[in-house]
């Protein structure tokens, strides 16, 4: 076989290999077998030695052009390869993707930044404070004596070193008026324990958000103002609102806020318990010893505090019948709120 003959073979079976090559793996082998030092191609090259001029410049020239050529083939089909996932011929291009599941906010994490959202709005500053709380942020300071009943209320998880895990959102009070001076204008989210019976409305862990102001001349016209904005903007506009005396050792005098049922519109259903109310909140004008704890003199400032409960909004707001399943994180009913 003449060597223009050998090389035609070659060019015609490298070729062949090339375009039915099945990976960037096998396409190296056959680069390496073709076009290496010790590939076919380099072998005839090193034959043309012995060759008259002209047979060098006819073969040499044809074959630089084989190689040139084949190189090129193999590099477009190592491209063409890498684009494709997988040549896998049991790999069906044609079966539907799998869509990967989008996270998304938690329906807890939802109401809180649409309730700290409205306060915003209407002018509070965002605080926190820390969830293991001295027994003095959680109740002294908040005007609960060391054996107020009140303390028992509260269903407390003491730590082993005499600390509390906060009960409320309170405290949060006490350590923002430490560091400012009136006016303070304040709207503090987080998550309290209580050591409760667990049940369709009550868990152990739940969030509050509380709000409090402090100014010159606050007055409790100011908070019905303030918590009827909010509602009209949570719920909806127009709703009514039930301001009941109560009682908090923080706030005198202190009212508990019920909204008309968001279901039944008053009419009463087993949301309400046919009561045609529901209620969202506690609130109240700042107790003067709380101020006098903090520093402020109470001859000179007023101001109100409301703690509301997460979850209860979350529930109203949202239709759902039992707060644990807040808790449970079972996709099925999480993705339903985004
Ligand atoms: N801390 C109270 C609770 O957890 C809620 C509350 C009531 C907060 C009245 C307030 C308030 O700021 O003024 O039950």
């Amino acid at each position: 076989m003449s060597i223009i003959e050998q090389l035609q073979r070659i060019e015609n079976e490298a070729r062949n290999k090339v375009s039915s090559a099945k990976s960037v793996e096998e396409l190296e082998k056959l680069r390496v077998a073709y076009l290496g030092k010790k590939g076919e191609l380099t072998t005839i090259l090193r034959g043309l030695k012995s060759l008259s001029p002209e047979e060098k410049k006819e073969i040499g020239g044809k074959a630089n052009k084989f190689k040139s050529e084949i190189d090129s083939q193999i590099k477009d089909k190592k491209e063409q390869l890498a684009d494709n996932v997988s040549t896998d011929p049991s790999f069906d291009y044609t079966l539907p993707g799998r869509p990967r599941r989008q996270g998304h906010r938690h329906l807890i994490t939802i109401t809180m930044d649409e309730v700290t959202d409205i306060f915003q709005r209407m002018g509070f500053e965002i605080a926190a404070g820390p969830e293991i709380e001295s027994d003095y942020y959680n109740f002294e300071a908040l005007n609960f004596p060391p054996d107020h009943p009140a303390r028992d209320e509260q269903d407390t998880f003491y730590t082993e070193g005499g600390m509390v895990l906060r009960t409320h959102t309170s405290g949060i009070q006490i350590r923002e008026f430490e560091k400012r001076k009136p006016p303070v204008k304040i709207i503090a989210p987080g998550r309290v324990y209580r050591n409760e019976a667990v049940d369709a409305g009550h868990f152990c862990v739940f969030h509050q958000v509380e709000g409090f102001y402090a100014d010159s001349d606050v007055t409790f016209g100011d908070l019905k103002g303030v918590l009827e904005a909010f509602c009209y903007e949570l719920f909806e506009e127009g709703v009514k609102l039930k301001f009941r005396p109560s009682f908090f050792p923080f706030t005198e005098p202190s009212a508990e806020v019920d909204v008309q049922c968001v279901l039944c519109g008053g009419k009463g259903c087993s949301l309400c318990k046919y009561e045609g109310w529901l209620e969202i909140l506690g609130c109240g004008m700042i107790d003067p010893e709380v101020f006098k704890a903090v520093g402020y003199d109470p001859e000179k400032t007023t101001g109100y505090a409301f703690g509301m409960g997460i979850e209860r909004l979350a529930l109203l707001k949202y239709r759902v019948n039992d707060i644990r399943l807040l808790y449970e994180n079972d996709t099925r009913f999480i993705k339903q709120f985004r």
